[in-house]
């Protein structure tokens, strides 16, 4: 389906995933990737510096994302992988892209009018704290998915809006000069893709403190889990699984007969929450061993994890070269 085209992503730096970002989202956008021609993945790094103003805290964050991919099943000798800000044509094309976008579509933006709205509610003037970055950003993530020629941008729900940005401009650019100079990309939306329940039930999340980390010691781990949100049911009464947190979360990733057997223990009242933590932890531990080891090794030696990046921008670069000189020569003749 994708055997022919370019697949983009890009990930803004936020440190360390949980399981909820791993089995989520992370293993998911690379199974996908894997399956096109070129897989494009980049560290949004400008994206960044609009929230992110301390470099020791965007150099960690930046670090600790690029081993978690490494570790997760990137392939940094196929795939394309590197970092925006390694990539200066891009900034320039958002330039040139600033000329074909209507203010408009930056004051509709989610991420803007979410910002306003918190303002408003909070009694604050609308744009307070709102930078230009902020209210710009959806032409430089039109820019990061232009310049490389981008078929298929794989996204999860609040990042649709931004993909038909992106569209939009490129074909006021196409339209403008009557021919194709931007390529216009289409998202797809992973549905079948589970969405984690943290150990609260709601959507696991670091804002909601309700998150099972990956890359931390075991005992860390062990408290997430055996934190996970019970009722006072005893043992024997029979529970439907799908009212279980502990089940719900270990569905999405566990193997399937023990997901069956863990259903099955809780319908006929044979196994106790405590039980099924332990069975929680336990799938934790086996399918993120590896991963964990692959982490831990470019955490420990991350001028092999930067020498993929640099060699990564070497080869995603042309691209970016040849669509700014494309628009260059047609735009200033
Ligand atoms: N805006 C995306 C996010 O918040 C990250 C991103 C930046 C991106 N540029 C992109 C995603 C280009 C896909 C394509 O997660």
């Amino acid at each position: 389906m994708f055997a022919n085209k370019c697949i983009l992503t890009g990930v803004k730096p936020t440190g360390k995933p949980h399981i909820g970002n791993y089995f989520g989202a992370i293993k998911p956008a690379i199974a996908m990737g894997h399956q096109a021609q070129r897989f494009n993945l980049f560290i949004a790094d400008y994206h960044a510096i609009n929230f992110m103003k301390d470099p020791e805290l965007l150099q960690k964050e930046i670090k600790e994302i690029a081993c978690t991919y490494l570790a997760a099943g990137l392939k940094p000798e196929t795939d394309y992988f590197y970092r925006q800000s390694d990539i200066p044509e891009i900034n320039e094309i958002t330039t040139i892209l600033y000329a074909f976008t209507p203010k408009g579509f930056m004051n509709k933006s989610h991420a803007y009018k979410a910002c306003v709205e918190r303002n408003l509610a909070e009694n604050k003037p609308a744009d307070d704290g709102v930078n230009m970055g902020l209210y710009t950003y959806p032409t430089l993530m039109a820019a990061d998915i232009l310049a490389m020629d981008t078929d298929i941008v794989p996204v999860g729900k609040d990042q649709i809006q931004h993909v038909e940005i992106a569209r939009d401009i490129a074909g006021a650019v196409n339209a403008y000069y009557d021919k194709e100079l931007l390529k216009l990309p289409e998202y797809v939306t992973a549905d079948n893709v589970a969405v984690l329940p943290g150990t609260d039930g709601r959507k696991m999340s670091k804002s909601y403190n309700n998150v099972i980390p990956i890359f931390e010691d075991e005992k860390v781990i062990k408290k997430a889990v055996y934190s996970a949100v019970t009722d006072s049911k005893p043992i024997e009464e029979p529970k439907n699984p799908d009212d279980v947190i502990v089940y719900q979360i270990y569905k999405c990733f566990a193997p399937a007969e023990k997901v069956a057997e863990m259903a099955q223990g809780l319908r006929e009242g044979k196994l106790g929450y405590g039980h099924t933590k332990a069975m929680l932890l336990d799938a934790i531990l086996n399918e993120t061993r590896e991963v964990k080891e692959v982490y831990d090794y470019y955490m420990a030696h991350y001028d092999e994890a930067c020498g993929f990046l640099e060699d990564g921008a070497a080869k995603a670069r042309p691209y970016a070269q040849k669509t700014l000189q494309r628009l260059k020569e047609t735009l200033f003749g």
